[in-house]
């Protein structure tokens, strides 16, 4: 089978690499890739955003699946205008997307099919959305409605900081995400991820993972896109995951299928868990990054099959087939990050690192030029390791992250202190 991956980070290197050991991979074209993915698949140029020039592509090479990576073409119905040029593609419909794409329609969602989330209200005026905070008071959480890269969340602390960011989104601080405002309750707990492949009517349980989103170690400064990982986490035990799956993805199978929109592709159930049970704070429709990169190595059958099995509504009743080793992520980043990433410092040491036993590195923001690779955004490269538990895992991905030699970047030294403390 033929396949264009499409996206150009650590979760699509990761993905590569996973479809790289299927027997029935044919030829692997990833539009555009990056340097790390330069062995194992052939970078195309392609606007994404042209549906028409992506199914176009396909039929002249003979694509037999198009595995997309990122939210964006998703929520833009790119998988719809595949279906409709007769190509086959991994991930939810336009309509079932809104499960990421609108955060007020999922609220809406888990309240008509009762799942466990936290109470909310739907606003499109900023004196409303106020008023109903001072109501509520703090903590409580401000929510942009659509996508707005990660950063549409303002979790406050005090009514002023609700008042000023129900202003600020209102005023148009995330652009037309912000039409409309979600504001909720705040819910106590640890977070944590777990993933389900989904066919429209049948879900596999894939893994659970943790990422840390604030730059700095001990959980301070600002959000980033997250800044390692690490599977499985030890906060979801088969109790959890059990719960998980019977509470809140069977029902959202079940009911986006009634709605006339069932979910394909890969689910991302972002969890808040304390002593009363797991409940929803976020669905992401395609697979999280960094935690892609923490899964995929655990992964002991075919990621290509698994995903053919999803577009062709045919999962298999069972749980995905994982190694017991826990794989620890942790990001290196280019020094200014996330405000102001420096870009263009050469990075040495990649491949001795690379050699390490249990060791795979991915990248996320890198260019090559000539024999150099230069860092080339944010996040510039996932270094992951194998081990028997989370201590094992994070001494090997810390040991291969010592043997990259950048002295631009910088990492967090503390991914996965919530797993060890637990230990
Ligand atoms: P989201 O973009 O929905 O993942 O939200 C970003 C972050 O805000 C989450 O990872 C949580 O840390 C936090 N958050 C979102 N909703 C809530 C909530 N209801 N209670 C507490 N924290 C929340
Ligand atoms: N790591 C969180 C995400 O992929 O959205």
């Amino acid at each position: 089978m033929n396949v264009l991956l499409i996206g150009s980070g650590g979760r699509e290197h990761a993905i590569a690499i996973a479809l790289a050991k299927s027997p029935i991979l044919g030829k692997l074209f990833v539009a555009p890739g990056n340097p790390g993915m330069a062995a194992l698949g052939e970078p195309v140029v392609l606007d994404v955003a042209d549906h028409a020039a992506v199914a176009s592509f396909c039929h002249l090479m003979n694509i037999d699946l198009v595995v997309i990576g990122p939210e964006a073409p998703l929520v833009a119905g790119l998988v719809d205008d595949l279906a409709s040029a007769g190509v086959k593609a991994f991930g939810p419909s336009k309509l079932a997307a809104r499960l990421e794409g609108s955060k007020g329609f999922t609220k809406d969602f888990c309240r008509r099919f009762d799942i466990p989330t936290a109470a909310y209200a739907r606003f499109s005026d900023a004196s409303a959305a106020e008023a109903h905070a001072r109501e509520k008071g703090a903590p409580i959480v401000v929510k942009a409605d659509g996508l707005a890269s990660g950063k549409g969340v303002v979790v406050a602390m005090s009514l002023a900081e609700a008042e000023a960011a129900i202003d600020m989104i209102f005023a148009g601080g995330f652009g037309a995400a912000g039409k409309e405002v979600v504001v909720e309750e705040f819910l106590p707990g640890e977070e944590a991820s777990f993933f389900a492949l989904c066919d429209g009517r049948r879900a596999m349980a894939l893994a659970s993972a943790q990422d840390h989103k604030r730059v700095g170690e001990g959980e301070t400064g600002p959000n980033t896109g997250g800044m390692g990982a690490y599977s499985p986490t030890p906060i979801m035990d088969a109790v959890v995951s059990d719960k998980v799956m019977r509470e809140i993805v069977a029902p959202t199978l079940a009911g986006m299928a009634e709605m006339g929109a069932p979910f394909k592709g890969v689910l991302f159930v972002g969890l808040m868990i304390d002593a009363k049970g797991p409940k929803l704070i976020e669905f992401n429709v395609r697979f999280g990054d960094p935690e892609t990169q923490a899964i995929l190595p655990r992964l002991e059958e075919d990621l290509l099959a698994l995903m053919l099995d999803c577009v062709e509504e045919r999962l298999p009743q069972r749980a995905a087939r994982l190694s017991p080793l826990t794989a620890l992520s942790v990001v290196l980043a280019a020094k200014g990050y996330p405000a102001a990433p420096e870009k263009g410092s050469e990075i040495r040491g990649l491949e001795r690192a690379a050699s390490m036993p249990f060791v795979s590195i991915t990248h996320a923001g890198t260019r090559r030029a000539g024999e150099k690779i230069l860092a080339d955004g944010g996040r510039v490269l996932n270094v992951t390791a194998l081990g028997a538990d989370v201590a094992e895992a994070r001494a090997r991905a810390y040991a291969a992250v010592e043997a990259i030699d950048w002295p631009e970047g910088f990492y967090r030294r503390d991914i996965g202190w919530r797993a060890l403390k637990r230990a």
